[in-house]
Protein backbone atom coordinates (compact mmCIF):
# COMPACT_ATOMS: atom_id res chain seq x y z
CA UNK A 1 0.00 0.00 0.00
CA UNK A 2 1.63 3.36 -1.06
CA UNK A 3 1.98 6.26 1.86
CA UNK A 4 -0.71 4.22 4.60
CA UNK A 5 -0.36 1.00 6.59
CA UNK A 6 2.44 -1.55 5.87
CA UNK A 7 2.53 -4.26 4.13
CA UNK A 8 1.51 -6.67 7.19
CA UNK A 9 -1.57 -4.17 7.78
CA UNK A 10 -0.99 -2.20 11.40
CA UNK A 11 -2.24 -3.83 15.01
CA UNK A 12 -4.11 -0.12 15.78
CA UNK A 13 -6.71 -1.37 15.01
CA UNK A 14 -6.97 -4.53 17.00
CA UNK A 15 -5.21 -2.21 19.99
CA UNK A 16 -6.87 -1.83 23.26
CA UNK A 17 -6.71 2.03 23.81
CA UNK A 18 -7.81 2.76 20.28
CA UNK A 19 -11.55 1.75 19.99
CA UNK A 20 -10.09 -1.76 18.26
CA UNK A 21 -12.66 -4.32 16.65
CA UNK A 22 -11.18 -7.73 17.79
CA UNK A 23 -12.87 -9.10 14.75
CA UNK A 24 -9.84 -6.57 12.41
CA UNK A 25 -7.31 -8.87 13.11
CA UNK A 26 -4.88 -11.00 15.02
CA UNK A 27 -5.19 -10.06 18.74
CA UNK A 28 -1.36 -10.39 19.90
CA UNK A 29 -1.07 -10.41 23.48
CA UNK A 30 0.46 -7.05 24.71
CA UNK A 31 -1.39 -5.30 22.17
CA UNK A 32 -4.97 -6.48 22.80
CA UNK A 33 -6.69 -9.09 25.17
CA UNK A 34 -7.27 -12.74 24.32
CA UNK A 35 -11.06 -12.68 21.41
CA UNK A 36 -13.89 -14.58 23.03
CA UNK A 37 -15.14 -17.84 21.99
CA UNK A 38 -15.11 -19.26 19.24
CA UNK A 39 -12.16 -16.63 18.28
CA UNK A 40 -10.23 -18.22 21.27
CA UNK A 41 -8.46 -20.56 19.06
CA UNK A 42 -7.72 -20.46 15.38
CA UNK A 43 -10.30 -20.80 13.17
CA UNK A 44 -9.56 -24.00 11.24
CA UNK A 45 -7.22 -25.16 13.21
CA UNK A 46 -5.94 -28.76 13.32
CA UNK A 47 -3.69 -30.32 15.75
CA UNK A 48 -0.40 -32.02 15.13
CA UNK A 49 0.71 -30.67 11.77
CA UNK A 50 4.35 -30.69 10.43
CA UNK A 51 6.02 -27.63 10.61
CA UNK A 52 9.46 -26.42 9.99
CA UNK A 53 11.65 -28.32 12.44
CA UNK A 54 8.96 -30.04 14.24
CA UNK A 55 5.06 -30.82 14.75
CA UNK A 56 2.64 -28.10 16.00
CA UNK A 57 0.99 -28.06 18.63
CA UNK A 58 -1.45 -31.29 19.40
CA UNK A 59 -4.55 -28.73 20.17
CA UNK A 60 -4.26 -24.89 20.98
CA UNK A 61 -4.22 -24.72 24.75
CA UNK A 62 -7.23 -23.07 25.89
CA UNK A 63 -4.57 -20.93 28.40
CA UNK A 64 -2.71 -19.72 25.30
CA UNK A 65 -2.93 -16.19 23.70
CA UNK A 66 -1.72 -15.79 20.70
CA UNK A 67 1.93 -14.34 20.43
CA UNK A 68 4.55 -12.61 18.16
CA UNK A 69 6.74 -15.35 18.51
CA UNK A 70 7.22 -19.38 19.51
CA UNK A 71 4.94 -22.45 19.45
CA UNK A 72 1.59 -20.03 20.03
CA UNK A 73 2.86 -17.06 17.93
CA UNK A 74 3.76 -17.05 13.88
CA UNK A 75 7.30 -15.64 14.28
CA UNK A 76 10.30 -17.99 15.15
CA UNK A 77 10.88 -20.99 15.31
CA UNK A 78 7.62 -22.57 16.17
CA UNK A 79 8.96 -26.00 18.11
CA UNK A 80 10.06 -23.86 20.80
CA UNK A 81 7.38 -22.67 23.64
CA UNK A 82 9.28 -19.13 24.56
CA UNK A 83 9.02 -16.23 22.29
CA UNK A 84 12.39 -15.04 22.68
CA UNK A 85 14.04 -18.12 22.79
CA UNK A 86 12.79 -19.21 19.49
CA UNK A 87 14.05 -15.87 17.27
CA UNK A 88 17.10 -15.45 19.56
CA UNK A 89 20.25 -14.64 17.21
CA UNK A 90 18.23 -14.26 14.19
CA UNK A 91 18.46 -10.48 13.99
CA UNK A 92 22.12 -10.67 14.05
CA UNK A 93 22.44 -13.26 11.01
CA UNK A 94 22.97 -12.28 7.26
CA UNK A 95 20.12 -12.51 5.96
CA UNK A 96 21.29 -11.40 2.56
CA UNK A 97 20.20 -14.72 1.02
CA UNK A 98 16.34 -15.76 2.33
CA UNK A 99 16.53 -19.68 1.88
CA UNK A 100 14.42 -20.73 4.98
CA UNK A 101 17.27 -22.73 6.76
CA UNK A 102 17.76 -20.79 9.89
CA UNK A 103 14.92 -18.49 11.32
CA UNK A 104 17.50 -15.68 10.28
CA UNK A 105 17.05 -16.20 7.04
CA UNK A 106 13.40 -17.08 6.62
CA UNK A 107 11.14 -14.38 4.90
CA UNK A 108 10.39 -12.18 8.33
CA UNK A 109 11.58 -14.52 10.58
CA UNK A 110 8.69 -16.52 9.80
CA UNK A 111 10.94 -19.81 9.90
CA UNK A 112 11.03 -21.81 6.48
CA UNK A 113 9.24 -19.43 4.82
CA UNK A 114 10.78 -18.08 1.14
CA UNK A 115 10.24 -14.61 -0.16
CA UNK A 116 11.67 -11.10 -0.74
CA UNK A 117 11.89 -8.92 2.21
CA UNK A 118 10.94 -5.22 0.83
CA UNK A 119 13.00 -3.03 2.80
CA UNK A 120 10.75 -0.63 4.66
CA UNK A 121 7.63 -3.51 4.09
CA UNK A 122 6.02 -1.72 2.03
CA UNK A 123 6.33 2.21 3.30
CA UNK A 124 6.56 3.48 -0.17
CA UNK A 125 6.17 0.30 -2.12
CA UNK A 126 5.46 0.59 -6.05
CA UNK A 127 4.03 -1.82 -8.57
CA UNK A 128 7.95 -2.73 -9.33
CA UNK A 129 9.25 -2.54 -6.01
CA UNK A 130 7.39 -4.59 -3.39
CA UNK A 131 7.05 -7.59 -1.08
CA UNK A 132 8.11 -11.06 -3.13
CA UNK A 133 5.21 -13.33 -1.64
CA UNK A 134 6.64 -17.45 -2.34
CA UNK A 135 3.65 -19.28 -3.53
CA UNK A 136 3.33 -22.78 -5.11
CA UNK A 137 1.63 -24.05 -8.15
CA UNK A 138 0.27 -26.92 -6.72
CA UNK A 139 -0.37 -27.03 -2.95
CA UNK A 140 2.55 -29.01 -2.41
CA UNK A 141 5.43 -26.63 -0.84
CA UNK A 142 6.51 -25.68 3.09
CA UNK A 143 8.04 -22.68 2.03
CA UNK A 144 5.48 -20.41 1.12
CA UNK A 145 3.68 -17.64 3.31
CA UNK A 146 0.34 -19.61 2.43
CA UNK A 147 1.83 -22.79 4.54
CA UNK A 148 2.24 -20.53 7.07
CA UNK A 149 -0.54 -19.35 7.91
CA UNK A 150 -1.84 -22.96 7.32
CA UNK A 151 0.18 -24.18 10.23
CA UNK A 152 -2.46 -22.62 12.26
CA UNK A 153 -5.47 -22.47 9.89
CA UNK A 154 -4.82 -26.16 8.62
CA UNK A 155 -8.66 -26.63 7.43
CA UNK A 156 -7.86 -23.97 5.33
CA UNK A 157 -5.20 -25.19 3.06
CA UNK A 158 -5.14 -28.03 0.69
CA UNK A 159 -1.89 -29.06 1.47
CA UNK A 160 -1.12 -32.87 2.44
CA UNK A 161 0.60 -32.02 5.47
CA UNK A 162 -2.04 -29.75 6.91
CA UNK A 163 -5.31 -31.17 6.32
CA UNK A 164 -7.30 -28.94 4.20
CA UNK A 165 -10.68 -30.28 2.97
CA UNK A 166 -9.94 -31.35 -1.15
CA UNK A 167 -14.30 -32.11 -1.47
CA UNK A 168 -15.20 -28.63 -0.08
CA UNK A 169 -13.18 -26.14 -2.03
CA UNK A 170 -15.22 -23.22 -0.02
CA UNK A 171 -14.26 -24.26 3.14
CA UNK A 172 -12.29 -21.47 2.26
CA UNK A 173 -10.88 -20.11 -0.58
CA UNK A 174 -7.99 -22.12 -2.81
CA UNK A 175 -4.56 -21.19 -1.90
CA UNK A 176 -1.35 -21.88 -3.77
CA UNK A 177 -3.05 -22.68 -6.94
CA UNK A 178 -1.09 -21.36 -10.39
CA UNK A 179 -3.96 -19.64 -12.62
CA UNK A 180 -2.27 -22.20 -14.94
CA UNK A 181 -4.36 -24.98 -13.60
CA UNK A 182 -7.67 -23.36 -13.10
CA UNK A 183 -10.93 -25.38 -14.17
CA UNK A 184 -11.51 -24.89 -18.02
CA UNK A 185 -7.50 -23.51 -18.42
CA UNK A 186 -6.16 -20.16 -17.87
CA UNK A 187 -6.94 -18.88 -21.57
CA UNK A 188 -9.96 -17.16 -22.08
CA UNK A 189 -10.32 -17.34 -18.33
CA UNK A 190 -11.68 -14.31 -16.46
CA UNK A 191 -7.62 -13.94 -15.12
CA UNK A 192 -6.18 -13.74 -17.49
CA UNK A 193 -7.50 -10.07 -17.39
CA UNK A 194 -5.44 -9.38 -14.24
CA UNK A 195 -2.59 -8.26 -16.06
CA UNK A 196 -0.78 -5.83 -13.36
CA UNK A 197 0.35 -6.49 -10.16
CA UNK A 198 -1.91 -4.92 -7.77
CA UNK A 199 -0.63 -3.85 -4.34
CA UNK A 200 -4.28 -4.34 -3.21
CA UNK A 201 -4.16 -7.77 -4.60
CA UNK A 202 -1.13 -8.88 -4.66
CA UNK A 203 -0.28 -12.52 -5.77
CA UNK A 204 2.61 -15.15 -4.94
CA UNK A 205 5.14 -16.66 -7.26
CA UNK A 206 7.36 -19.53 -7.40
CA UNK A 207 10.50 -17.31 -7.60
CA UNK A 208 9.89 -14.07 -6.26
CA UNK A 209 11.64 -11.28 -6.64
CA UNK A 210 9.32 -8.35 -5.52
CA UNK A 211 10.17 -6.43 -9.01
CA UNK A 212 7.10 -8.41 -10.46
CA UNK A 213 4.81 -6.28 -12.27
CA UNK A 214 3.10 -8.63 -14.35
CA UNK A 215 0.42 -10.80 -13.64
CA UNK A 216 0.32 -13.92 -16.11
CA UNK A 217 -0.16 -17.67 -16.19
CA UNK A 218 2.01 -18.86 -13.36
CA UNK A 219 1.07 -16.64 -10.63
CA UNK A 220 -0.30 -17.96 -7.63
CA UNK A 221 -3.39 -17.07 -5.18
CA UNK A 222 -2.29 -16.77 -1.65
CA UNK A 223 -3.78 -16.19 1.84
CA UNK A 224 -2.41 -12.89 2.07
CA UNK A 225 -3.98 -11.65 -1.80
CA UNK A 226 -6.80 -11.42 0.41
CA UNK A 227 -6.01 -11.09 4.29
CA UNK A 228 -3.34 -8.62 6.16
CA UNK A 229 -1.19 -10.67 8.07
CA UNK A 230 -1.65 -8.74 10.98
CA UNK A 231 -4.71 -6.63 11.55
CA UNK A 232 -6.44 -4.40 9.00
CA UNK A 233 -9.05 -1.12 8.74
CA UNK A 234 -11.85 -3.95 7.37
CA UNK A 235 -13.83 -7.13 8.85
CA UNK A 236 -11.81 -10.55 8.97
CA UNK A 237 -8.18 -8.88 8.17
CA UNK A 238 -9.57 -8.44 4.53
CA UNK A 239 -7.31 -6.52 2.62
CA UNK A 240 -10.83 -4.37 0.97
CA UNK A 241 -14.32 -4.20 2.29
CA UNK A 242 -15.76 -7.19 1.34
CA UNK A 243 -19.55 -5.58 1.48
CA UNK A 244 -18.54 -3.46 -0.93
CA UNK A 245 -16.94 -5.73 -3.52
CA UNK A 246 -19.81 -6.77 -5.52
CA UNK A 247 -20.53 -8.30 -9.00
CA UNK A 248 -21.36 -6.05 -11.75
CA UNK A 249 -19.85 -2.87 -9.80
CA UNK A 250 -17.97 -2.29 -12.96
CA UNK A 251 -14.71 -2.16 -10.83
CA UNK A 252 -11.71 -4.59 -11.37
CA UNK A 253 -11.16 -4.35 -7.63
CA UNK A 254 -11.33 -6.30 -4.44
CA UNK A 255 -12.36 -10.56 -5.56
CA UNK A 256 -12.65 -8.83 -9.01
CA UNK A 257 -8.95 -8.29 -9.68
CA UNK A 258 -9.36 -11.72 -10.14
CA UNK A 259 -12.48 -13.15 -10.82
CA UNK A 260 -12.43 -10.03 -13.50
CA UNK A 261 -15.54 -11.15 -15.83
CA UNK A 262 -17.92 -10.54 -12.53
CA UNK A 263 -17.09 -6.97 -12.56
CA UNK A 264 -19.15 -6.04 -15.45
C1 LIG B 1 0.46 -19.22 15.41
C2 LIG B 1 -0.85 -19.44 14.90
C3 LIG B 1 -1.37 -18.57 13.78
C4 LIG B 1 -0.80 -18.34 12.55
C5 LIG B 1 0.54 -18.83 12.03
C6 LIG B 1 -1.74 -17.54 11.81
N1 LIG B 1 -2.86 -17.29 12.57
FE1 LIG B 1 -4.56 -16.38 12.00
N2 LIG B 1 -5.37 -16.61 13.84
C7 LIG B 1 -4.76 -17.25 14.90
C8 LIG B 1 -5.61 -17.16 16.08
C9 LIG B 1 -5.29 -17.71 17.47
C10 LIG B 1 -6.78 -16.47 15.68
C11 LIG B 1 -8.01 -16.15 16.53
C12 LIG B 1 -7.77 -14.99 17.45
C13 LIG B 1 -7.66 -13.68 16.76
O1 LIG B 1 -8.48 -13.36 15.88
O2 LIG B 1 -6.73 -12.97 17.08
C14 LIG B 1 -6.57 -16.13 14.28
C15 LIG B 1 -7.49 -15.41 13.52
C16 LIG B 1 -7.34 -15.14 12.17
C17 LIG B 1 -8.32 -14.45 11.36
C18 LIG B 1 -9.68 -13.95 11.85
C19 LIG B 1 -9.53 -12.60 12.49
C20 LIG B 1 -10.77 -12.20 13.21
O3 LIG B 1 -10.67 -11.67 14.32
O4 LIG B 1 -11.87 -12.42 12.66
C21 LIG B 1 -7.81 -14.37 10.10
C22 LIG B 1 -8.47 -13.74 8.90
C23 LIG B 1 -6.50 -14.99 10.12
N3 LIG B 1 -6.26 -15.45 11.38
C24 LIG B 1 -5.68 -15.08 9.02
C25 LIG B 1 -4.36 -15.53 9.06
C26 LIG B 1 -3.42 -15.40 7.97
C27 LIG B 1 -3.72 -14.78 6.63
C28 LIG B 1 -2.25 -15.96 8.39
C29 LIG B 1 -0.93 -16.02 7.66
C30 LIG B 1 -0.36 -14.74 7.26
C31 LIG B 1 -2.46 -16.43 9.75
N4 LIG B 1 -3.75 -16.13 10.12
C32 LIG B 1 -1.51 -17.08 10.53
C33 LIG B 1 -3.55 -17.90 14.86
C34 LIG B 1 -2.67 -17.91 13.79
C1 LIG C 1 -9.88 -15.11 -2.11
C2 LIG C 1 -9.80 -14.39 -0.90
C3 LIG C 1 -9.32 -15.15 0.31
C4 LIG C 1 -8.22 -15.95 0.40
C5 LIG C 1 -7.22 -16.31 -0.67
C6 LIG C 1 -8.19 -16.41 1.77
N1 LIG C 1 -9.23 -15.89 2.46
FE1 LIG C 1 -9.60 -16.10 4.45
N2 LIG C 1 -11.35 -15.08 4.24
C7 LIG C 1 -11.77 -14.46 3.10
C8 LIG C 1 -13.05 -13.83 3.34
C9 LIG C 1 -13.85 -13.04 2.33
C10 LIG C 1 -13.38 -14.06 4.70
C11 LIG C 1 -14.60 -13.57 5.48
C12 LIG C 1 -15.85 -14.25 5.08
C13 LIG C 1 -15.84 -15.67 5.49
O1 LIG C 1 -15.74 -15.96 6.70
O2 LIG C 1 -15.90 -16.52 4.59
C14 LIG C 1 -12.28 -14.88 5.23
C15 LIG C 1 -12.21 -15.33 6.54
C16 LIG C 1 -11.10 -15.96 7.09
C17 LIG C 1 -10.95 -16.31 8.49
C18 LIG C 1 -11.94 -16.04 9.60
C19 LIG C 1 -12.88 -17.21 9.74
C20 LIG C 1 -13.86 -17.02 10.86
O3 LIG C 1 -14.40 -18.05 11.30
O4 LIG C 1 -14.10 -15.89 11.30
C21 LIG C 1 -9.73 -16.90 8.63
C22 LIG C 1 -9.11 -17.45 9.89
C23 LIG C 1 -9.13 -16.93 7.31
N3 LIG C 1 -9.96 -16.35 6.40
C24 LIG C 1 -7.88 -17.43 7.06
C25 LIG C 1 -7.36 -17.62 5.78
C26 LIG C 1 -6.15 -18.36 5.51
C27 LIG C 1 -5.27 -19.00 6.56
C28 LIG C 1 -5.97 -18.33 4.16
C29 LIG C 1 -4.90 -19.03 3.38
C30 LIG C 1 -4.74 -20.47 3.66
C31 LIG C 1 -7.07 -17.56 3.61
N4 LIG C 1 -7.89 -17.16 4.62
C32 LIG C 1 -7.23 -17.27 2.25
C33 LIG C 1 -11.11 -14.41 1.90
C34 LIG C 1 -9.96 -15.12 1.60
C1 LIG D 1 -5.65 -13.54 -6.40
C2 LIG D 1 -6.70 -13.92 -7.30
C3 LIG D 1 -8.05 -14.20 -6.70
C4 LIG D 1 -8.76 -13.40 -5.83
C5 LIG D 1 -8.36 -12.06 -5.26
C6 LIG D 1 -9.99 -14.08 -5.57
N1 LIG D 1 -10.03 -15.25 -6.27
FE1 LIG D 1 -11.55 -16.62 -6.18
N2 LIG D 1 -10.44 -17.89 -7.32
C7 LIG D 1 -9.20 -17.62 -7.86
C8 LIG D 1 -8.69 -18.82 -8.49
C9 LIG D 1 -7.37 -18.96 -9.23
C10 LIG D 1 -9.66 -19.84 -8.27
C11 LIG D 1 -9.59 -21.30 -8.66
C12 LIG D 1 -10.32 -21.54 -9.94
C13 LIG D 1 -10.26 -22.99 -10.36
O1 LIG D 1 -9.79 -23.86 -9.63
O2 LIG D 1 -10.75 -23.21 -11.45
C14 LIG D 1 -10.75 -19.21 -7.55
C15 LIG D 1 -11.93 -19.86 -7.19
C16 LIG D 1 -13.01 -19.26 -6.59
C17 LIG D 1 -14.28 -19.88 -6.35
C18 LIG D 1 -14.61 -21.32 -6.69
C19 LIG D 1 -15.10 -21.33 -8.07
C20 LIG D 1 -15.18 -22.71 -8.60
O3 LIG D 1 -15.79 -22.86 -9.62
O4 LIG D 1 -14.59 -23.63 -8.02
C21 LIG D 1 -15.09 -18.96 -5.76
C22 LIG D 1 -16.54 -19.13 -5.32
C23 LIG D 1 -14.31 -17.75 -5.61
N3 LIG D 1 -13.04 -17.95 -6.13
C24 LIG D 1 -14.77 -16.58 -5.03
C25 LIG D 1 -13.94 -15.52 -4.68
C26 LIG D 1 -14.33 -14.45 -3.77
C27 LIG D 1 -15.67 -14.30 -3.11
C28 LIG D 1 -13.25 -13.64 -3.66
C29 LIG D 1 -13.06 -12.41 -2.80
C30 LIG D 1 -13.30 -12.60 -1.37
C31 LIG D 1 -12.19 -14.19 -4.51
N4 LIG D 1 -12.66 -15.34 -5.09
C32 LIG D 1 -10.97 -13.59 -4.73
C33 LIG D 1 -8.54 -16.42 -7.80
C34 LIG D 1 -8.87 -15.37 -6.98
Amino acid sequence: MVGGDLAGGNFYYVADGYNPDYSKGHNVGGISLRELPPKDVPPGFIGSVIIPGGTGPFQWDQTKQLTCAGTWGCHGDRTIADPLQSISGAHHTDDSVIDGSTVGTSYRFLYGIKGKEHKTWEYQATANNHNGYKGDGNYSSMETISYLCGECHGAYHLHQNLGGKTSDVWVRHPVDISFSVVKGGYTGSEYQKYTNYSLDTPIAYINPTGMETTVDVNSIVMCLSCHRAHASNYQSMLRWDYSKVFVGNGAQTGCLTCHADKAK
